[in-house]
């Protein structure tokens, strides 16, 4: 965290995106991006670097987040319609160009309902995507390697046209979590 604090980053997460997007090179000026699962606000600190001005970043979290500059923060369950029609009226005219999902249940210590909530949360996401997001978009995404990993995979394939794992090195710590790229929604 020392590190993070040292760069002025809210959370170690912010190395993982930038390590994530130093490869891929998705987030680009002018680029449209929502947030999910944003507090502190690590990534959207990052991505609000990356594509101000021009573009747009709506961080969204069932927690405060504390203001960053340039950055729209709505507070709320991103599963809940109150919360997405504030987030249509956010992003204006257009879709977004990139959804990032870093959401982490409430950890209860039990694997199964871990595993179980976590692939919940994925999976709404990934329908969230199919709202909010152009069909030529990205969606970054973490998960938890255990049961539901090869559903969620499944999931995602069934979606999106190019799907690949990342394991960025500032993740190492956390051996069960890894992220997916998918680009390209597939038509429905
Ligand atoms: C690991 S933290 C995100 C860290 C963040 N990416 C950063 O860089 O600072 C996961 C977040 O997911 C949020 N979360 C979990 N379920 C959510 C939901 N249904 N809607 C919105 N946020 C949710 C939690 O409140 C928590 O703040």
């Amino acid at each position: 965290m020392k590190q993070a604090q040292d760069k002025g980053f809210r959370s170690r997460a912010a190395f993982k995106l930038i390590e994530i997007d130093e490869k891929a090179r998705f987030l680009k000026a002018g680029c449209r991006v929502v947030d999910l699962g944003a507090a502190p606000g690590g990534w959207s600190q990052v991505a609000a670097s990356k594509v101000l001005p021009g573009g747009v970043v709506v961080a969204i979290d069932l927690v405060e987040i504390a203001p960053i500059s340039g950055v729209m923060a709505l507070k709320g369950d991103f599963r809940e319609s109150g919360l997405h029609a504030k987030l249509i009226e956010a992003l204006g005219s257009g879709k977004a160009d990139v959804l990032l999902s870093d959401l982490s249940p409430n950890i209860t210590g039990i694997q199964n309902v871990d595993q179980a909530r976590a692939a919940e949360l994925v999976q709404s996401a990934m329908m969230f995507c199919r709202e909010i997001l152009k069909p030529e978009g990205v969606f970054l995404v973490k998960v938890f390697q255990g049961e539901a990993f090869s559903e969620v995979l499944e999931g995602l394939r069934a979606n999106f046209v190019s799907v690949q794992m990342r394991k960025p090195a500032a993740s190492r710590g956390e051996s069960r979590e890894a992220y997916f790229l998918a680009r390209g929604l597939k038509p429905v």
